[in-house]
Parts: structure tokens; C-alpha cells; sequence
């Protein structure tokens, strides 16, 4: 196996991914842990505890709570004395046509996907600050934050708001060392539409034709992004989002 240039490394670096008991934060977690990671992996779906080990502390709770968002700040500096990276990766999603879509939805969506992608970035913010070694922010996006999707007004707007606030942290916070990306993901076969399809992962398989490359991503290939983002290699990228979306809007 050819050994990674020592910029792509994480070792001993302290990181919290969010949604991590499954799809695309569980491969996150792999990732990160195999560059040399330690990690708090949070979710609020109790089997996330599977991840435990000595290098990856486990937190549950609803990102969109203020509380969960605190206490994953202060686990990675309990377990593991500080923080330099934050995964905000928790989402969910929504399909229903815009006139359908109740407040109680809108609302719901916009918790996960925005208020607890917002709070979980202020506290690590503040926490790198306070450290004064920098950091990195990067949040899974999606090529809904630039392109329209059918039926999916509530989780198009809380994806841009996502890709917006990562420019807003990148320039009140670039002279901090500490950079802010989102990754603009196309779709990846993952049990995201459980909830609320039959068959989720043969639905987001059949999007398959709408990418460039003829197919959808794996959970692993957005993890690859995620860990490059993170890494000393990606030093001069902040405040912008990076498509991994298989040509989705190259049209
Ligand atoms: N799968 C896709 O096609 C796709 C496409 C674009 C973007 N994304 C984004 O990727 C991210 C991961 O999605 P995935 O496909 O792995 O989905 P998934 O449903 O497999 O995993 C999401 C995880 O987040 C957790 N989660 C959801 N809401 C939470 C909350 N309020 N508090 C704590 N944990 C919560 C879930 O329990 C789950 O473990 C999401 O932000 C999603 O919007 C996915």
C-alpha cells in the first residue's frame, strides 16, 4: 500500500463528527480514525455506541439541542484535551411537494440541518479560539444548496443556509487558522429516505442516470472529501463549497 503524504495525516488530531451511527458519519468516523483521528461521534440514534472504542468517544442527543451541542465540545476536550475538527454531518431530509410541506416539517428539518449545524459550529468555534491552534470546520452540504430538487423545498433552504454560514465562519474567523468548508454532496446510497420511502436505498439508487458518472456515490467516497478537508493538505481552502456530486450540476 503506498503510504498518504504527511498532509493528508490526522494523527493525534481531535475531531467531533455528528451523525455518526450510520451512512455517511459512520464512514466518516472510519476515515478520520484510519488518518490517526481521535473522535467524539455523536448521534441521537443510540446504536451509535457501537463506535466506541479508545479512540472514538461516543455522545448521544439531538444536534439541534444546545446542550448536545456543549457537550460534544467538552467530551473531545475530556477524552481527548482539545478540538481541531468538526464533521457537521447530522441531516435529514424531506420529500413533499412545497404547498404539502406543514410548519411543523419546515421547523423540524431546519433544526437538524441548520440550528444544530449552526450550534455545534459556534461552540467549536469558540473552543478553537480559545486554543488558539485554528481548526477546521466542515459540513456535509449537498448539491441541493445550489440546484433546485423536486419536493424538497424545507431541505433545499437548510442546506444553503449550511453552505452560507461555512463563508461567514471562513472570514469573521480565517485569521483564527481556523478554516470552514462544505462539502456539496450528490447522492449517496445511503437509509437517508427511510423514514419516509419504502425501499430507500433502491429509490436513491434509481438517481443513478442523473450524474455525470452514471451512478451514486458510496457513503466512503464523501468521507474520502470530508478527511481531505480536514487535513493540513486543504490549508488554503475555506469559506467555499466543494461539489462531490459526480458531475450532478455540471449540466
Ligand atoms: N444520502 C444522500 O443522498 C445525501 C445527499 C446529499 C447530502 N446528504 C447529507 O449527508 C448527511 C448524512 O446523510 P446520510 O445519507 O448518511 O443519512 P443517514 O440517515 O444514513 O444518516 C444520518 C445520521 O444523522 C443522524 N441524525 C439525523 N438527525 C439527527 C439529529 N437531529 N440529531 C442527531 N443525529 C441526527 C441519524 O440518526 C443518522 O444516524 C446529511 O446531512 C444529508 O443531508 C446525503
Amino acid at each position: 500500500m503506498i503510504a498518504l503524504p504527511q498532509s493528508w495525516s490526522l494523527e493525534g488530531k481531535v475531531a467531533i463528527v455528528t451523525g455518526a451511527a450510520r451512512g455517511i458519519g459512520r464512514e466518516i468516523v472510519r476515515v478520520l480514525g484510519e488518518r490517526g483521528a481521535l473522535i467524539v461521534a455523536s448521534d441521537r440514534r443510540e446504536d451509535v455506541r457501537a463506535l466506541a472504542s479508545d479512540k472514538v468517544a461516543i455522545l448521544t442527543g439531538d444536534v439541534s439541542d444546545e446542550a448536545s451541542a456543549r457537550a460534544a465540545v467538552a467530551l473531545a476536550s475530556e477524552r481527548f484535551g482539545g478540538l481541531d475538527i468538526l464533521v457537521n454531518n447530522a441531516g435529514r431530509s424531506l420529500n413533499k411537494p412545497f404547498l404539502e410541506t406543514t410548519a411543523e416539517e419546515w421547523d423540524a428539518i431546519a433544526a437538524t440541518n441548520a440550528r444544530g449545524n449552526f450550534l455545534h459550529a459556534r461552540e467549536a468555534v469558540r473552543a478553537m479560539v480559545r486554543r488558539g491552534g485554528g481548526g477546521a470546520i466542515v459540513t456535509v452540504a449537498s448539491v441541493a444548496s445550489v440546484v433546485a430538487l423536486d419536493q424538497t423545498a424545507a431541505y433545499g433552504a437548510s442546506k444553503a443556509a449550511i453552505a452560507q454560514l461555512v463563508k461567514t465562519i471562513a472570514i469573521e474567523h480565517g485569521r483564527d487558522g481556523i478554516r470552514a468548508n462544505a462539502v456539496g454532496v450528490g447522492v449517496v446510497e445511503t437509509d437517508i429516505l427511510e423514514d419516509i420511502v419504502e425501499d430507500s436505498r433502491a429509490t436513491l439508487a434509481s438517481y443513478g442516470d442523473a450524474h455525470a458518472l452514471g451512478r451514486v456515490a458510496q457513503p466512503g467516497e464523501i468521507a474520502e472529501i470530508v478527511a481531505f478537508l480536514a487535513a493540513p493538505a486543504a490549508s488554503f481552502i475555506t469559506g467555499t463549497l466543494v461539489m462531490a456530486d459526480g458531475g450532478y450540476t455540471a449540466r
